[in-house]
């Protein structure tokens, strides 16, 4: 099994440079299904889920490659509707390419996607707003089959939570529709504002991104261009975790101080000094960790569930009582009894978790059960006594890039082996 021994250290210190966003270029990247030119991203993460999203273009018929930070597409030569089941299963966010295949060819046969096990992950709402846009769509035996008898049109779309995929898949859908669709109850997350901001680059018209009501008029065709992916708000959250837990002083370039203030607000109360100049932030800890209260995950501008495994960590080493509640994915907990494992004490209940900190985590064998638990146990590891054993972290592949390099430069000590 791949893994990461872990050996603990007292202190991180240096400069961290922040990546494009998963969250962000996997979404543009379905987006350049719907492109009728050449596409070239910048600041595009070297993650499994990216190399993912290539192979998937790839038997659409599509030229992509990701290399060095780059990504290339060409989808002017579409040639297929169908994702075969192993590729859908790669990732949660294959279910993009619903929207993004209806879009730009009518139909769409998939699978039910894959990722990380977060508990239940319908796609319910997807599939209700690409029915209100004229959509057909039949499931049989886990495979969806999309058709559009009379083309995809707009629609007045109410969402009844503002799922951040099913808005996704709703502008995905309506860009190159007839008409205007409206996105009521929309998720409001930077990294649809992203992928809004790539679309009207290519001459797609959306307005309300970032706000609960987005608009979306159909254009006729989408022309190709370049574009930088937004930082990563959840690697940068990563690294302040990180620093939070060993102490020292990080400096984080290429942070949006407004993306990132629910959880600076959390580990400033747990007593880390963070400032923040330009796109750079300066986190450093000095003093023992103190608890903070309750942290609740909601949709953005909350708390966001990415970052709640990795302040959980945290919270396992601040002197006192936190509670940790989550309200958007039930199986984000999975991280706790591996944390328990190296001496933390939390008592979890269904979304409550109760957390008592204790003075230190020690070194232990401990698996990563899906992506952000995968990384707050390394952060919890750097910061422990002793050494860590942590396994399956392809699950950490899926969304850093080369995490063990990146806290290595600044004093951790990683070392990716097979375990
Ligand atoms: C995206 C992010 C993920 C993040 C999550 C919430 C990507 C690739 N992934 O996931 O990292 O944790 O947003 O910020 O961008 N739901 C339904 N029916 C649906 C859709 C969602 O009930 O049709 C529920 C889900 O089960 C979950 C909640 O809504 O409980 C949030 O899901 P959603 O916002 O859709 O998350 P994802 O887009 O899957």
């Amino acid at each position: 099994m791949q893994g990461f021994l872990i050996e603990g250290t007292k202190e991180l210190k240096g400069e961290i440079r922040v990546s494009g966003a998963k969250n962000a270029a996997l979404p543009i990247i379905a987006a350049c299904l719907l492109v009728d030119g050449e596409v070239r991203l910048t600041d595009c993460p070297g993650l499994s889920d990216v190399y993912s999203s290539v192979r998937i273009l790839g038997c659409l018929g599509c030229k992509a490659k990701a290399v060095n930070g780059e990504f290339y597409a060409d989808c002017r030569d579409v040639s297929k509707d169908h994702i075969p089941d192993r590729l859908m299963r790669l990732m949660r966010s294959s279910s993009l390419y619903l929207g993004a295949l209806l879009g730009r060819k009518g139909s769409a046969y998939v699978s039910y996607p894959g990722g990380c096990e977060l508990g239940q992950r319908p796609i319910d709402l997807h599939l209700y707003a690409l029915e209100k846009m004229g959509a057909k769509i039949t499931e049989e035996h886990g495979v969806i089959e999309c058709t559009t008898p009379g083309g995809l049109h707009g629609a007045k779309i109410n969402l009844s939570f503002p799922s951040v995929g099913a808005t996704e898949n709703v502008i995905l859908a309506a860009v190159l529709a007839r008409g205007e669709t409206v996105i009521y109850g929309a998720a409001r997350e930077p990294e649809i504002a992203d992928l809004s901001e790539f679309l009207r680059k290519c001459g797609a018209k959306i307005t309300g991104d970032g706000t609960s009501t987005v608009r979306i008029e159909g254009v006729s065709r989408l022309h190709g261009c370049e574009y930088k992916v937004m930082p990563d708000r959840i690697a940068a959250a990563t690294y302040m975790c990180a620093l939070a837990l060993a102490g020292g002083g990080l400096c984080i370039d290429n942070c949006i101080e407004q993306q990132l203030t629910p959880v600076s607000n959390v580990l400033a109360e747990a007593g880390c000094d963070v400032y923040f100049s330009g796109s750079r932030m300066y986190i450093s800890r000095k003093k023992p960790l103190k608890s903070v209260g309750t942290v609740r995950t909601m949709p953005y501008p909350g708390f966001p569930t990415d970052a709640q495994p990795l302040v959980t960590a945290v919270l396992a080493k601040c002197r006192g009582t936190s509670i940790v509640v989550e309200n958007i994915f039930e199986n984000r907990f999975r991280l706790n009894s591996e944390l328990v494992r190296m001496g933390a004490d939390i008592k979890t209940e269904g979304r409550i978790a109760v957390i008592e900190g204790v003075n230190e985590l020690y070194g232990a064998r401990v698996m990563a059960a899906d992506l952000r638990a995968g990384a707050a146990l390394v952060c919890a590891a750097v910061s422990a006594e002793g050494v860590s054993e942590l396994g399956m972290t392809e699950y950490i592949d899926r969304g850093y890039e080369h995490l063990e390099d990146t806290l290595s430069s600044v004093g951790a000590k990683i070392r990716r082996c097979i375990i």
